[in-house]
């Protein structure tokens, strides 16, 4: 038999994925208990993943020593990434707080390994990154699990995967994926700072669902879902 969801119990989900966000200031000092961040790391080990090979693993750090050291590279590599910026632009960007290392209290470091299980896995022969897309699976599973116990996550991409590989010691066959600073936070903003900060919108629905062919978006055989889809009900 099949368990459904009740109302209730579809409220929280849907709650979960709507007010997620990508916090990166907001921290508070409480520590996160325990008991809650295993519940957190539980819920990144049940995600999907290709023939079932649970090809990550999840670091915890909370060494200063390892922070400033990851924060170093983070510094480094947006004044980098600045110089790809269009002069009007670079200030703006420059302006934003891109990760928040040093002031939340658990950093995480989601790694892929392609050896786990393997050589041969089911599924991922046609498609190698089938493997990493694992990961990003537990990943967004980490992330609404730490949304619903009230923690901030913040993702950090504005890094070297070298400096990372070597301040973890990780084996080189072994991949960073996600280095993740997670706390509790005063507040989790409505909307992602990028959108409040006027530097890309949320596209509409409507242009990114295609029916049957790519970029067709009037497909007669699918009218009543594109009404719905152009009417941008929301959800949330
Ligand atoms: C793969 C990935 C990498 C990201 N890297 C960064 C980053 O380096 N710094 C940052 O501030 N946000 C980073 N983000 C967060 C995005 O900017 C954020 O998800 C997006 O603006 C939408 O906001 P929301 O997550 O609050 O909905 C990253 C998100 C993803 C999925």
């Amino acid at each position: 038999m099949i368990e459904n969801f009740t109302e209730e119990e579809k409220r929280g989900f849907y709650k979960a994925i709507y007010s997620r966000r990508d916090v990166r200031s907001h921290f508070i000092l409480k520590p996160i208990e325990d008991r809650v961040l295993s519940k957190i790391l539980h819920a990144a080990h049940h995600a999907p993943s290709v023939g079932f090979s649970q090809p990550w693993n999840f670091i915890l750090i909370k060494d200063i020593e390892t922070k400033k050291k990851i924060k170093e590279s983070f510094e480094e590599e947006k004044t980098r990434s600045s110089q790809l910026v269009k002069e009007l632009k670079k200030t703006k960007y420059l302006s934003f707080k891109l990760e928040g290392i040093l002031e939340s209290p658990v950093n995480l470091c989601v790694t892929y390994d392609p050896t786990k299980f393997g050589p041969f896995v089911i599924g991922r022969s046609s498609i190698p990154e089938a493997g990493l897309y694992s990961v990003c699976c537990a990943i967004q599973n980490l992330w609404l699990s730490a949304r619903t116990e009230g923690v901030g996550l913040g993702w950090v991409s504005i890094l070297s995967n070298e400096i990372l590989k070597e301040t973890l010691a990780l084996p080189e066959h072994v991949i960073p994926v996600a280095y993740l600073c997670l706390g509790y936070v005063d507040e989790f903003a409505e909307n992602p700072d990028l959108q409040t900060a006027g530097w890309l919108p949320r596209l509409d629905l409507k242009d990114v669902v295609y029916f049957e062919k790519w970029n067709d978006k009037k497909n007669e055989s699918w009218d009543s879902i594109q009404k719905m889809i152009r009417n941008n009900l929301d959800y949330a």
